[in-house]
């Protein structure tokens, strides 16, 4: 069922669109995030992160998963139009910012928890907490768009 083709009308299978919609709405929940941070409801902001950080993560491992099972990027990219090379170091590049994006995501996740655990949510002022925050967004955004485009160029293209 989710390796039949998905309600897109692309040539995705439906666990790529489910992942694809996923990853591409993302950096809207992590601006709504951050716009309760500038609200100073570090509740919302504290909850919201640990839903779209387990979200990302369980949806990540899933596509993981799925795409082994189907045979994944070599299998799709004989169906599609797009030049191999270009693809195949398009992906690399995505896998590399990607990695790079959630590992600091969780590592930015963990040490506020344990931030706010030992001193409070008054315990982040003077700390770069924003910048790394804000550095985070930006490549996880980066990393969500690169993703669509893989999926533009080997469905859809
Ligand atoms: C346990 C998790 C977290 C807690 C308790 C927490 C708490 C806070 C607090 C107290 C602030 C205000 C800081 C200040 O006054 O300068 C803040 C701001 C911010 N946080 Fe977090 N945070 C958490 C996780 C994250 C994560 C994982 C990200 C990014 C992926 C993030 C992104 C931001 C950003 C961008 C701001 C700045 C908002 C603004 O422009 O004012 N936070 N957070």
């Amino acid at each position: 069922m989710i390796f039949e083709p998905g309600f897109l009308g692309t040539k995705a299978p439906l666990f790529m669109d489910i992942i694809t919609i996923f990853f591409a709405v993302m950096p809207i929940i992590l601006l709504i995030s951050v716009s309760f941070a500038k609200a100073k409801n570090y509740k919302l902001h504290f909850a919201s992160q640990a839903i779209a950080l387990a979200l990302a993560l369980v949806i990540t491992v899933f596509f993981e998963v799925c795409v082994r099972i189907s045979g994944g990027f070599l299998e799709w990219s004989k169906n599609a139009n797009v030049n191999y090379d270009f693809i195949l170091t398009f992906l690399v590049i995505h896998i590399f910012i990607a990695i790079l994006a959630v590992g600091g995501w969780l590592y930015l996740f963990i040490s506020s928890y344990k931030r706010y655990k030992a001193l409070g949510y008054e315990g982040f002022k003077n700390t770069n907490h924003k910048k790394i925050g804000l550095s985070i967004f930006l490549a996880l955004t980066i990393s969500s768009a690169m993703g669509v485009y893989i999926y533009y160029a080997l469905f859809i293209y």
